[in-house]
């Protein structure tokens, strides 16, 4: 079975994509094959500075490679490192109804805030189709937003092979864990565009401050409160052991606590947990060339499996 997933490099990993997102893709690394990859090309719809979008591209590398992600296990590249995607896309783009580009989410909310789009954005779910296509993935685990980005590429897929003969392998998404939704410091969803994140890789003092900073409610020490109803607790939780989170939880029932401490207690066990992360990531860092071979074995990996598939979509609709 092989495994594919991409992540945008547009910003700093935050505690929501890792929890989210990132922890699970590095579990499925001992799968059959598994491709992981930084989606460049499709972060360039929305980071257009060339220095930010070259540092993003770096430091996702590095955060994902301390976070345990082993390129000895997975083949871990830069999209744009492997041409021949953006060749199939061309190939799928051909068939690729209007209609069904235009009922996408993002493009079609951006149209609804009356925002022009671009032609990237519009085509934006035929370069992920590529994207998995390329591999002959079977399965792609993303977060329930990708989904409807998998059925156009199922969609892309199944017209293809019906018009050119069997080329491409169908493949299923695998909705990452709902239950691994990460509040912000506000208690919303964590999220880059609300402006509530906490960086998996912030400085240990700036990231102290954020958390003291987190909103809580008003109401008295000595109350009882529900602690799955709070989002302290819910960060909390992400880092605690069962047995933590079951005294957390009775400290919240008997009441008669402040919010300071329960905050010391967050930064505590985030800064713990991410204490071995940080270490290989300083390491790592300092190894820039270590990195660029990483990457590059990956990008070779990847463009020979890739060259294969376009091949044979290529001979497929006559152009070979
Ligand atoms: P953001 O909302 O900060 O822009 P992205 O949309 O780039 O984050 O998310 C990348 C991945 O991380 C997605 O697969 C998404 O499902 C996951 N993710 C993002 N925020 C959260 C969150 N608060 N809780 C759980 N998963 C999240
Ligand atoms: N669009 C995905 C996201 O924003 C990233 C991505 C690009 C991707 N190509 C992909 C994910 C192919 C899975 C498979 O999260």
């Amino acid at each position: 079975m092989r495994v594919l997933s991409g992540i945008q490099p547009t910003g700093r990993f935050h505690w929501g994509n890792y929890f989210g997102a990132i922890r699970q893709y590095i579990a499925l690394q001992d799968e059959d094959e598994s491709y992981y990859f930084i989606a460049d090309l499709h972060a360039l719809t929305t980071v257009r500075d060339p220095e930010v979008l070259r540092q993003n591209v770096h430091d996702a590398a590095l955060d994902l490679l301390a976070l345990g992600l082993d390129p000895s296990r997975a083949t871990l590249f830069v999209q744009s490192d492997v041409p021949e995607v953006s060749e199939l896309c061309w190939l799928l783009m051909t068939g690729a109804p209007m209609g069904l580009l235009e009922r996408c989410h993002a493009y079609k909310e951006k149209k609804a805030k009356g925002l022009s789009a671009s032609a990237g954005l519009f085509t934006y779910p035929v370069l992920m189709a590529a994207d998995i296509l390329a591999y002959d993935s079977d399965v792609v685990p993303v977060g329930e937003d990708q989904m409807q980005h998998i059925e156009v590429c199922r969609d892309l897929a199944a017209s293809f092979n019906h018009h050119f003969g069997e080329v491409f392998v169908m493949p299923k998404g695998k909705v990452l864990d709902a239950s691994a939704k990460v509040p912000g410091t506000d208690g919303e969803k964590m999220s880059k565009s609300y402006g509530n994140t906490l960086e998996v890789f912030e400085e240990t003092g700036p990231l102290k401050k954020k958390i003291m900073r987190i909103v809580t409610d008003s109401r008295p020490m000595e109350d009882p409160k529900e602690p799955d109803d709070d989002h302290l607790y819910q960060l909390y939780s992400l880092f605690a052991t069962a047995a933590e989170r079951e005294e957390m939880a009775a400290l919240y029932r008997r009441g008669g606590f402040g919010y300071g401490e329960i905050k010391q207690a967050v930064f505590a066990a985030a800064d713990a947990y991410f204490a071995e992360p940080r270490a290989r990531r300083a390491e790592l860092a300092a190894q820039p060339e270590k990195v660029r071979e990483i990457l590059a074995d990956g990008a070779s990996r990847a463009r020979k499996k890739a060259g294969e598939v376009l091949r044979r979509a290529q001979e497929a609709c006559g152009l070979k």
